[in-house]
């Protein structure tokens, strides 16, 4: 069972050019929240309290305005500062004391999750995971991801990152369950020629030990990319036409704490007074 969760939301945005120039990607908005909310739901629909959001320096104050430590919504929230994007890896060496002993999720903090038995395929594998679980996803560019091959028993057999050609069309997603051996594992690292610890690099080394387990997420399922302006703006369209055929927001983080039982009536009703007059504390009225 894991119970603790890392979201890594620090990063150059580079792609994103001047959007990011003052705003941290994950504070911008994806339709009618910010970025950051949508892998902390994640996080929350998996029964993960126990949460550490890592952001770029200087960078912390503004994430704590936005989450504050988690009470409010009745879980704990750690932040912690990577001075400068070393790869996906360095997570690790940074959350090495918030890790301890126990297992952990790490979620890249601009990544889209949704669609039907996404949830309990995550819990099915957080009971399950013994050394580390990644999670794909079918993509029709597969030379711009990680990609793994696998035998007809469903067992990897190659990791590739980002191969001109391949065999496979099956990504890796920014979604991952580790072992506490991690940490360790991540210090053994060495940075690549684009100067970075690879995550590839990591899920190398359980491979090689035979503890890697790769979970497929449907084609009913969506993994959306959010990194361009372009894909950011897709996302939020995707968004945007579900809620407003539902009704239903998607990664409402207080009716996600309020479903839980982790937070009351009363507690929402604050939230909703700090939000002020805007749709989003009229749909909060709605759910209590
Ligand atoms: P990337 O998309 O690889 O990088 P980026 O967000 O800096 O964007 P760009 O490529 O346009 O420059 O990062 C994936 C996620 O991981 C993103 O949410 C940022 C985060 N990240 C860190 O927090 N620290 C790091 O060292 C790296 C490499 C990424």
């Amino acid at each position: 069972m894991i119970k603790k969760g890392i979201i890594l939301a620090g990063g150059y945005g580079t792609r994103l050019g001047s959007l990011t120039k003052a705003v941290n990607k994950q504070l911008l908005p994806l339709y009618d929240k910010p970025l950051v909310y949508y892998p902390l739901s994640v996080l929350m629909l998996s029964n993960i309290k126990d949460i550490l959001i890592i952001t770029n320096k200087g960078e912390k104050s503004n994430f704590e305005k936005l989450l504050g430590d988690g009470s409010q919504l009745g879980i704990r929230i750690t932040f912690l500062e990577q001075d400068k994007p070393r790869g996906l890896p360095d997570a690790f060496i940074i959350g090495e004391k918030f890790i301890g002993k126990d297992n952990v999720v790490l979620i890249l903090g601009d990544n889209f999750f949704y669609g039907l038995g996404f949830t309990n395929r995550l819990k099915k594998a957080l009971h399950s995971n013994k050394g580390a679980t990644i999670f794909t996803y079918t993509v029709n560019n597969p030379s711009e991801y990680g990609i793994i091959e696998i035998d007809k028993k469903n067992k990897i057999k190659k990791i590739v990152e980002k191969p001109p050609r391949s065999k496979s069309n099956l990504a890796i997603t920014g979604l991952y369950f580790f072992n506490h051996k991690v940490a360790n594992f991540a210090k053994t690292l060495k940075p690549s020629k684009r100067n970075e610890l690879e995550i590839i690099d990591l899920l190398k080394i359980y491979l090689k030990n035979g503890s890697l387990k790769s979970v497929f997420l449907g084609r009913g399922s969506a993994w959306l990319d959010t990194g361009s302006a372009k894909n950011l703006f897709s996302a939020s369209q995707y968004i945007s036409a579900i809620e407003e055929r539902q009704g239903l927001k998607i990664a409402c983080i207080e009716e996600i704490s309020y479903q839980n039982k982790w937070i009351s009536k009363k507690q929402i009703l604050k939230i909703i007074s700090s939000y002020g007059k805007c749709d989003y504390s009229d749909y909060l009225k709605k759910i209590i």
